[in-house]
Parts: structure tokens; sequence; C-alpha cells
């Protein structure tokens, strides 16, 4: 390999399919973290979905950000943007090893009076702060206010925009604000129905 151009396979998105440039685009920016987040819908049913277009936006204040496509069909708002918009926060759990076949059906699309908390057997506790309840089992929690949703793109893609307003880290894992990444061990994503656990920690 010297950097010739015969060294890559070259790809015009423009000219790919929306379902090529999406395998292509989330096939190449990996790992994603996941945000897995609890929102509360119509009646107070508690919804859960995974994102993985989920990125820290600032600091200070912190804030929050996960993308919300369109749905396949390009029918109605998926629920979690559907339900943020009603009420103006939402928590974003993040996930622990163990639960990767949980986040997959959770990502199945279920009309909006199912609660895939309930479907999926998954247990809720009470925010501080927030109205939406937090996922028993998520190591780090954070409650969120709606800052602002910011659309991108012609589909459109809207980013979700989350201000945390309390963070909770389960006892023991942080010493001087610092997480133990081994103990923390949240999974990521790759491409499709592909996960990935903390591999080696390398020190530069
Ligand atoms: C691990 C994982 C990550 C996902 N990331 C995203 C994402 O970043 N944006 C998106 O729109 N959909 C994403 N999805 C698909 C949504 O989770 C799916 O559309 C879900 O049905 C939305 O649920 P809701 O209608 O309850 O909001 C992802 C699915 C999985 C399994």
């Amino acid at each position: 390999m010297d950097g010739s151009t015969e060294d890559f396979d070259h790809f015009d998105l423009a000219s790919l399919t929306r379902p090529e440039r999406y395998k292509i685009l989330t096939g190449a920016v990996i790992p994603r973290p996941i945000a897995f987040v609890t929102s509360l819908g119509p009646n107070g049913l508690v919804n859960a979905a995974p994102f993985s277009q989920f990125v820290i936006l600032a600091v200070d204040p912190g804030l929050l950000g996960f993308s919300v496509g369109p749905r396949n069909d390009g029918s109605h708002p998926k629920d979690t943007l559907a339900n943020v918009r009603a009420s103006e926060e939402f928590v974003i759990n993040m996930v622990p090893e163990g639960w990767e076949d949980a986040v997959q059906k959770a990502s199945d699309e279920h009309p909006a009076d199912v609660s895939e908390v309930d479907l999926l057997g998954f247990k809720t506790f009470a925010s501080t702060k927030i109205k939406t309840p937090r996922l028993l089992g998520s190591k780090i929690q954070f409650e969120c206010v709606l800052d602002q949703i910011v659309n991108f793109g012609n589909a459109p893609n809207h980013l979700v925009v989350g201000k945390v307003v309390a963070m909770h880290v389960q006892s023991g894992l942080t010493q001087d604000c610092k997480i133990d990444p081994k103990a923390y061990s949240p999974i990521a994503r790759i491409g499709g129905r592909n996960y990935v656990r903390l591999g080696d920690v390398v020190k530069a």
C-alpha cells in the first residue's frame, strides 16, 4: 500500500441508494455507543428505543444528542421523537454487556401503545429531576430536558439535543470523576445486528 488510488474502492455517496448509504456509513463509523432512550408516551407509557447516532455536543452545559431518522416506511415519526416533542424530556440509559439481544428487540417497530419496557421485561425506577424513569441494570443514566431539535438532510434526520440535568453512575465506578472503563464496560454497535464489547485499553 503506497497511497495510490488503486489501494481504495471509491464511493460517491450521492449515487448510492439510501439503504446503501446507510449501510456504508454505519459500517464505517464504528464502534458507536448506544443511547437507550426512555421517554414518556401518551398515558404515561414508558417507551424505550436504542439510538447509536449519539454524541456529546457540549460540556458547558452538558449537552448530549442523538439523531432520529425516519421510519423505514416513511410514515409518522418514531415514538421517541413524538414523545420528546410532547414531554420535552427523556433519559439516556447506557447499555451494559448482556443487553445486546434486548436492545435489538427494542428496536423492532411496535405500535405507540406498546411499551418495549413491559414487552422485554425491563424494570424501571424513578428519576430525580424529571418524570421519565430510568432502566434498572443500566450502569449510567443521564436525565435530560430537551434543549432543541435540529433537522439535518432530506429525510430529515432530527438531532434531539438534551441538557443533562442529572447524571447517575453506579457506585464504585468513579474516582475523582474518572470512570473505570472496564468496570463500566458499555456495549457499542457496529454494522447491522452486530455489537462489540470493550476490548484492549491502550495507553498513548
Ligand atoms: C443498536 C441500535 C441503534 C440504533 N440507532 C438508531 C439511530 O441512531 N437513529 C435512528 O433513527 N434509529 C436507530 N435505530 C433504530 C430505532 O431503534 C428503531 O427505529 C426503533 O423502532 C425506534 O423506536 P421508537 O419508535 O419507539 O422511537 C437503532 C437500532 C438499534 C438496534
